[in-house]
């Protein structure tokens, strides 16, 4: 595992969006794998000035969605689609048939999530799959316990990660969902390399369990430390419990500036 540490969340997203860059100078059709919330919304932002400034080109980068509340179509609000759309798609050139979303209205949910892991494969495979952690573990919506195993496939929230967007949904009137469409962990370990953001005090102690705990399904990210290309980035607040910290800080210093040895090909 690659763990960087960053002084703050802003100084993350451009080395995230670094990262990224270099990516797409090397493979200019990426396949990336976006998830939502509130971590990756720096790094999105990033894309969208570098995508201004003529820093990169989203012309023929293909996305995939992570995951989609289960009973909200796209134009919801609240829906990751929508999330999507205004913090990134609405904002650079990717083209229509680039994008390719998990539909919570499917009528037929596991023709539509086969379907799904098909296009990923079609696409020659995740090359970065973007991720943020909940509170429990949890990425994507792969709730604790949760098989290495799993596919991508319909979920049912936990009542905490409920609760982690019952203010959104209050505010609109609405019930919180109790299920999602989510990549599996085994669809998540599949892509080329991850790129795992954590930011906040309030994640420090779950990231010390997925980093540096046991590998078990009590902590799906934990999964993370069988992959062969995973990068890291926390800020400092999230780094805050982490025992190795301080080995960290001496290979980062070794190591920067770092060129990235993504694997893509
Ligand atoms: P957050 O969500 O980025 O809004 O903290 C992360 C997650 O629950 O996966």
């Amino acid at each position: 595992m690659n763990i960087f540490i960053f002084k703050d969340q802003q100084e993350l997203a451009q080395e995230a969006a670094r990262l990224i860059i270099e990516a797409w100078e090397k493979k200019p059709d990426l396949v990336l794998g976006l998830a939502s919330g509130r971590t990756p919304l720096n790094l999105y932002n990033c894309l969208v000035q570098a995508y201004q400034e003529k820093r990169i080109d989203f012309s023929r980068i293909r996305v995939f969605g992570l995951d989609e509340f289960k009973g909200l179509n796209h134009d919801h609000p609240l829906s990751f689609a929508s999330y999507f759309k205004e913090n990134l798609f609405n904002l650079v050139n990717l083209r229509p048939e680039n994008i390719f979303l998990l539909d919570g209205q499917a009528k037929n949910i596991e023709s539509h999530c086969q379907a799904y892991e098909a296009l990923i494969t079609q696409m020659g495979g995740i090359d970065i799959q973007i991720l943020g952690i909940g509170l429990n573990g949890h990425i994507g919506f792969n709730e604790p316990g949760s098989s290495f195993g799993s596919r991508t496939r319909l979920q049912i929230l936990t009542e905490e990660t409920r609760a982690a967007h019952l203010a959104y949904f209050q505010a609109m009137g609405e019930e919180t969902p109790v299920m999602a469409l989510t990549m599996g962990l085994a669809t998540i370990l599949e892509a080329k390399n991850i790129l795992l953001l954590a930011t906040g005090e309030e994640k420090a102690q779950i990231v010390q369990e997925a980093l540096e705990g046991p590998v078990t399904t009590s902590v799906p990210a934990s999964c993370l430390q069988w992959h062969p290309s995973v990068y890291v980035f926390l800020d400092e607040p999230a780094s805050t419990f982490l025992k190795r910290k301080a080995f960290y800080l001496h290979c980062l210093k070794l190591t920067w500036p770092k060129k990235y040895s993504l694997r893509l090909f």
